[in-house]
């Protein structure tokens, strides 16, 4: 079913429509697949906000949103004028009551047979009272199909997840909920199922036989930005490790699944997550950048950021040594980092595997082997390389390192954003690409002992790779890549 439109119309119903995701991710995604004919002709979009808007100033912001983002189709104002709405809401139950009457009415308009999609687009704070709301309110279940999208963060800690899992499965059904890693909608993520089990000549070496070690790196080159109000109180374990790094990690280990079916991945996904061995303090680094030159500009340090405290203990930087307890996995490191304002932005898997046990070259001068390297780049430049030694033409021997290369933008252009994919997958019911509540309880039991006992941080300066306690991790000769 994928990227087809689904064959009944919906109402697309956004809780936060005037919000920066909206904004920058969602309308956007909306306006493109409506312009491709890939959403339903006669969706309906309401944005739902505390702002006093009428629909055609909600129009207009639509409009010029929409325009800043360059997403508007050919036939985006006309469309606009007849399918978007908005509808002003406030925090308690009668709102949310009048929100109800006021889709029903707009369905019986268009001949709707009401399906609707409620997108949680509102902060984090704001995700409990809005559930608690649509449930009482009866937006929970309408007469067709009604499917809840609620973006990461899903809870803080192991203890708020499971009690935000609760109270959306006290008017949800786990089938209705679509929880947004966008990491898991970016192709070249979704293309590590493929790459692995597509292909028999990685599989059959994807193993603790083969591989010596896996590294993770997810780099930002930018400062938190605006965004510190909310990022101070999260630090980098919970922003990126807890769901993105992690749910790469999954995809890398996972066992093949019976099917190429949502809950079948996703029970090998929770395989994995069960596997994990609990990761000790003493395999964790955690670091905050200073100010300093980048790049002939000089930039704050991160508690010199607007909205964080002059003392703030947050992490802009974790790096971490996790093992996979099972079969395939046993004594295999798997190195994860993540950081912001380090040299540049990159999300890279990079699989080195065992050397040969002999080397035979070791008469000839300059004779040295290096690991073979699977480096998967899934962003920017996304595509592999395998890295492997060729012996150099000249005289005496010697071993050159060399790649076989793929690149997508050459095979295939450019290559669709995250969440055009998710939108697509939610109107169409395909959870594949989304987070299951078991897979959230099993990350957060991972990584909540750590923010429990958190170490203090270790300063960088901007444009490094974070602190150099970060390489004592890797052990035996290892280095992070960096390239
Ligand atoms: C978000 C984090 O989930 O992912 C941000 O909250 C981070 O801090 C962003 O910058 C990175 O996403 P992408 O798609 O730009 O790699």
């Amino acid at each position: 079913m994928k990227n087809r439109a689904a064959s009944e119309p919906y109402t697309f119903v956004v809780m936060g429509g005037t919000s920066d995701l909206m904004r920058r991710k969602i309308l956007p995604a909306l306006s493109i697949l409506r312009g491709r004919g890939t959403l339903h002709p006669d969706t309906i979009i309401v944005g739902t906000g505390r702002r006093r808007f009428e629909n055609g100033e909600y129009r207009e912001w639509i409009r010029h949103a929409a325009l800043e983002a360059r997403a508007k189709s050919n036939d985006f104002d006309q469309w606009c004028e007849r399918c978007v709405h908005y509808h002003s809401i406030g925090a308690g139950l009668p709102a949310y009551k009048e929100l109800h009457d006021a889709l029903f009415d707009l369905e019986r308009r268009y001949k709707h047979p009401g399906n609707r999609v409620l997108y949680l687009a509102t902060p984090p704070g704001a995700f409990k009272p809005s559930i608690s709301n649509l449930g009482e309110a009866g937006l929970n279940h309408c007469s067709g199909w009604t499917r809840l999208v609620v973006e990461k963060p899903f809870g803080h800690d192991l203890t708020s997840a499971r009690e935000l899992d609760a109270l959306i499965h006290r008017w949800f059904d786990e089938p209705q909920v679509y929880r947004i890693d966008h990491f898991l909608g970016k192709t070249t993520v979704q293309n590590l199922l493929i790459f692995r089990f597509a292909n028999s000549v990685f599989e059959s070496q994807w193993n603790r036989n083969s591989i010596d070690n896996v590294q993770i790196t997810v780099s930002e080159a930018d400062g938190v930005g605006g965004r510190a109000g909310y990022y101070d109180q999260a630090g980098a374990l919970r922003d990126m490790v807890q769901n993105h790094l992690t749910q790469l990690m999954t995809l890398v280990a996972m066992e093949a699944p019976v099917q190429f079916e949502a809950n079948a991945i996703r029970d090998e996904k929770v395989k994995v997550l069960r596997s994990i061995r609990p990761i000790t303090a003493d395999g964790v680094v955690y670091g905050q950048y200073t100010g300093g030159n980048l790049g002939g500009t000089e930039v704050n340090a991160y508690r010199d950021e607007t909205n964080v405290e002059p003392d703030s203990q947050t992490e802009t930087f974790v790096a971490l040594k996790a093992f996979v307890d099972n079969w395939r996995w046993q004594g295999v490191p798997f190195y994860l980092r993540t950081g912001k304002r380090l040299p540049q932005k990159l999300t890279q898997i990079v699989i080195s595997f065992r050397q040969p046990p002999v080397c035979f070259f070791r008469r000839f001068e300059d004779c040295t082997m290096q690991q073979n390297q699977l480096v998967i780049q899934l962003q920017p430049d996304e595509g592999f390389d395998l890295r492997f030694d060729v012996k150099a033409p000249e005289t005496p021997l010697s071993l050159r390192r060399q790649s076989l290369r793929f690149r997508y933008e050459e095979a295939f252009g450019e290559l669709p954003e995250a969440y055009k994919t998710l939108l697509v997958d939610i109107v169409n019911g395909d959870q594949t690409l989304f987070v299951r509540t078991d897979e959230v309880e099993q990350s957060w039991k991972l990584y909540t002992p750590l923010l429990e006992n958190r170490g203090g941080v270790a300063p960088y300066h901007p444009g490094t790779w974070g602190p150099v306690k970060a390489d004592r991790l890797l052990e035996s000769g290892r280095v992070w890549r960096t390239t």
